[in-house]
């Protein structure tokens, strides 16, 4: 199983938009399961659930087993352990370790080829349990100052999480979103990415598209419902381009 971490502190960047289609993009190839780690619980909208009152991801912190959450969704390869929306990071004390300790005990790599894991926009101990399962981190940015300056930000807590595990730095890709040629800026800021971090952690950018905003009051992810649109097409390049590294 090949675990993908969806992550950047900045709020607003299609995090889970990216999850949500990179989930169900890739459950054409094999058996996904997607963790929605964030208790706003957009990406269990996203593939047509609710965030749970009762039994979520979140309540492997609680004692749950993480099979236990699990629900299945639109798609039949795809899995969810939806966000249970009242959960509180910081009412605990000491989280780390959990999720990585159910995905050994439950051998969770044994019954899915991908795990996806939609994260909060904050480095807390939610984002840390997701590094300690990752073998890939997926960066969404807008190309604008502010996201560059993100980018940067997120790759250094990155370096530090891996220090502090005593482990390499996982893979990183970086994926420009909502982007349009058109504009300097937008332009100006993929070429600074490039510079600065590295061209080969750069993804084919995914363009503005409303109907990736859309998806989510139908809640069946547009790599799904709408085969012809722009959204689909830039996700599904994107899946393409994910599995290549991985
Ligand atoms: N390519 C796109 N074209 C148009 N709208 C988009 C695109 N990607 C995302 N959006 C919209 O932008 C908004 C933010 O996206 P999303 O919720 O995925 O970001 P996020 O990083 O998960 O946010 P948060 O930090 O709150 O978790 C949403 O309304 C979403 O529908
Ligand atoms: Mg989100």
């Amino acid at each position: 199983m090949k675990t993908i971490v969806v992550s950047n502190r900045k709020g607003g960047s299609a995090k889970t938009t990216t999850a949500v289609n990179i989930a169900s993009g890739l459950a054409q190839y094999g058996s996904v399961l997607l963790l929605d780690l964030d208790t706003q619980g957009h990406a269990s909208i996203g593939v047509g659930c609710e965030p749970s009152e009762e039994l979520g991801v979140h309540s492997i912190f609680d004692g749950a087993t993480l099979s236990e959450t699990f629900i299945p969704t639109v798609h039949e390869n795809l899995t969810l352990s939806p966000a249970l929306i009242h959960f509180d990071v910081y009412e605990y004390a000491d989280l780390r370790g959990i999720l990585k300790n159910r995905f050994k005990r439950e051998k969770i790599a044994d019954f899915f080829d991908y795990c996806i894991i939609d994260t909060p926009p904050t480095f807390d101990a939610l984002l840390k349990n997701s590094l300690e399962v990752a073998d890939s981190v997926l960066i969404p940015f807008v190309p604008h100052h502010l996201g560059v300056v993100a980018v940067g930000q997120m790759l250094r807590a990155l370096y530090q999480s891996a220090k502090s595990q005593g482990r390499e730095l996982v893979n990183v890709s970086i994926l420009p979103v909502m982007y349009n040629p058109h504009i300097n800026e937008h332009k100006e800021s993929v070429e600074k990415v490039k510079v600065s971090f590295g061209r080969e952690k750069l993804l084919s950018p995914i363009g503005v598209d409303i109907k990736l905003a859309q998806q989510f009051e139908s809640g069946s992810p547009i790599i799904l419902a709408d085969r012809r649109s722009k959204g689909m097409k830039d996700y599904k390049r994107c899946v393409l381009e994910l599995q290549e590294r991985l």
